[in-house]
């Protein structure tokens, strides 16, 4: 399973990277406004900043929501950098605008899922990558990894090739059960990647072996 980072925040992806288990980036125009980046050139400076930074797939959200504007963004966004995926939201004119940047040879993530009808579709046109919202639905009393598990199901009985990316992730817990539901990448806060390291025990166990290293050593 791939580890993304869903973040624009560039400190926050170096310190990702430097874990050695970074496989990309997602980022979305909520997080982008976030980090203060505004205006379109320092909305593509960022962007190819980020791909400078992470050997992987940096996915891109377009803002048109017209078919002709999705795709003259989308190759727009596709140009900045080869590690650029172009992120469309589930609508209809995105549907038609990942076959068509799907053509082009252009990688695309679409984004906003919340059923099994919308995943089919996405990889009927081709989508690289599909983006079901675990904890938003989660948000709202559903199960978000059911979601995940039965898309996997379909995908796996109808062969299809794209990828599911479990987003909306929110802790530890849901990257464990992601894994367990068959989902190819997680994008996740850093704080839930860092969570998947604590468990009390094991700081109870290291300060047990270093308090008896230091007895033991006493006086050598
Ligand atoms: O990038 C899309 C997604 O991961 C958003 O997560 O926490 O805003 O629902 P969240």
């Amino acid at each position: 399973m791939k580890f993304f980072i869903d973040t624009a925040n560039l400190d926050q992806i170096k310190e990702a990277m430097d874990l050695g288990i970074l496989d990309g980036v997602t980022t979305n125009p909520s997080l982008m406004a976030k980090e203060g980046i505004v205006g379109v050139d320092n909305v593509m400076n960022h962007y190819t900043a980020i791909c400078e930074l992470v050997d992987g797939d940096v996915s891109a959200e377009v803002i048109a929501t017209d078919f002709e504007g999705m795709i003259k963004e989308g190759e727009m966004l596709a140009d900045l950098h080869p590690n650029i995926v172009v992120k469309i939201p589930m609508t209809i004119p995105g549907i038609k605008a990942i076959s068509y940047l799907t053509q082009q040879d252009i990688k695309t993530n679409c984004t906003l899922v919340f059923s099994s009808g919308q995943a089919i579709l996405a990889a009927k046109a081709g989508a690289t990558y599909v983006s079901p919202f675990i904890g938003r639905i989660d948000d709202i009393g559903w199960d978000g990894m059911e979601l995940i598990n039965e898309i996997a199901e379909i995908y796996a009985m109808q062969d299809f090739d794209t990828e599911i990316l479990a987003a909306s992730i929110r802790n530890p817990k849901h990257i464990i059960d992601a894994a367990l539901s068959g989902a190819d990448v997680v994008t996740c806060p850093l704080d839930a990647i860092l969570g998947l390291a604590k468990h009390p025990l094991t700081d109870i166990g290291l300060e047990k072996f270093l308090a008896d290293h230091k007895k033991a050593n006493q006086g050598h």
